[in-house]
């Protein structure tokens, strides 16, 4: 069943180009356009909607952190997103113009289920990003916009969470040429460089080596910071919680720019820093807070894009990935860091397929 593969993780993280391509070529007609085939998210019902939520939990509420910048960005609609065990427990604002987005990988998990139960007692309109196709998020929504992951075994979620970032785009592109709040130009640019994803993340895969070498050289760090700007924040999120579940060494990520609010305190000389310098407007930024955390003895591995060079000389060492655009570089940046959380997890003999005290779906609360 692994083929080949040591671990079931190994074999999803490089099953990604092919879930990726899946998911975006699902929802393409020939002419490049969309197709959300039963989902009913017409003129009409955008122009009513003046509030979207977002909820989830674990990885796939990092998956919507990231369809919350794309649905602001691109069909100009605020959006928050929320962890499902907190937003069932307060009063958000929900009517029928609010439209409820469950992220879900099993669609079993309990709290996003009955946070959706919740905004579709108070007449929200649901709509969920699943994978497991008849799950019971799926099941109990309006309208079901399906990953094409395919079956997610390894806990540690991969290829789940990149086709959830494409469906989050898609979503988001969609709504935007429906409100006309896009120019086709600019739909043309992001569906073209969708396009690209999967060749992309062949060649971040390609270079599995150079990632295993750092995570050999690696594995015996203790709190492990990661950092970024922007959709590198989110980002950052994900890595941090691949690291923790499947080596069980602590990590914790934050926006760059809160470093000197508290957080700079704690780096001494060898802190490992993961440092995620791929949004162009920020890079500067970045490399100021790179050198700043390298002052303090950090040991500093730079993710950037291939053209953006400069970074070697603040980052003791640097993973390149393809060039893209900084509104869809969260699909590329990710792969690098669920690879180092992989090889460090495996130099440290861990049970990389079944961390402990964790279970794939959680269906309790
Ligand atoms: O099945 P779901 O997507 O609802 O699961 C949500 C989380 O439990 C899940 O993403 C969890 O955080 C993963 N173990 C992360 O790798």
């Amino acid at each position: 069943e692994k083929e080949g593969y040591a671990h079931f993780m190994m074999k999803e993280i490089n099953e990604q180009p092919k879930g990726v391509y899946d998911t975006l070529h699902r929802r393409l007609d020939k002419e490049d356009n969309i197709v959300l085939d039963g989902i009913k998210l017409t003129k009409d019902d955008l122009d009513k909607i003046n509030k979207v939520y977002i909820v989830a939990c674990g990885t796939a509420y990092h998956a919507g952190l990231i369809g919350k910048y794309a649905i602001e960005k691109f069909a100009k609609i605020p959006v928050d997103v929320e962890v499902a065990s907190e937003f069932r427990y307060r009063e958000p604002f929900i009517d029928e113009n609010t439209l409820f987005i469950a992220v879900s990988q099993s669609g079993e998990t309990l709290d996003t289920l009955a946070a959706l139960r919740e905004a579709k007692r108070k007449g929200a309109r649901i709509l969920s990003v699943v994978n497991v196709v008849g799950s019971s998020v799926a099941r109990e929504s309006d309208d079901v916009f399906y990953t094409w992951a395919g079956p997610e075994i390894a806990v540690a979620s991969t290829k789940a969470y990149t086709t959830q970032l494409v469906s989050m785009y898609l979503i988001a592109l969609h709504m935007a040429m429906t409100k006309g709040s896009l120019t086709n130009e600019e739909y043309k640019k992001y569906i073209e460089e969708l396009k690209a994803m999967p060749g992309k993340i062949e060649k971040i895969l390609e270079n599995n080596e150079v990632i295993q070498q750092l995570a050999d050289e690696q594995f015996n760090s203790e709190n492990v910071f990661y950092i970024g700007r922007g959709l590198d924040v989110y980002v950052a999120y994900e890595g941090s919680l691949k690291l923790k579940e499947i080596s069980y060494i602590h990590s914790e990520a934050i926006a760059a720019g809160e470093l000197k609010h508290g957080t700079i305190a704690l780096i001494e000389e060898g802190r490992l820093v993961i440092a995620l310098a791929t949004q162009d407007k920020l890079y500067d930024k970045m490399l100021s807070n790179i050198q700043e955390v390298r002052a303090r003895g950090a040991y500093v591995i730079g993710v950037a894009k291939q053209g953006n060079k400069e970074i070697e000389k603040s980052a003791d060492k640097v993973i390149y990935i393809p060039d893209t655009l900084d509104e869809l570089s969260p699909i590329l940046s990710v792969i690098p860091l669920q690879i180092l959380a992989y090889y460090i997890a495996v130099a440290r003999g861990c049970d990389v397929d079944k961390p402990k005290n964790l279970a794939k779906s959680v269906t309790v609360e």
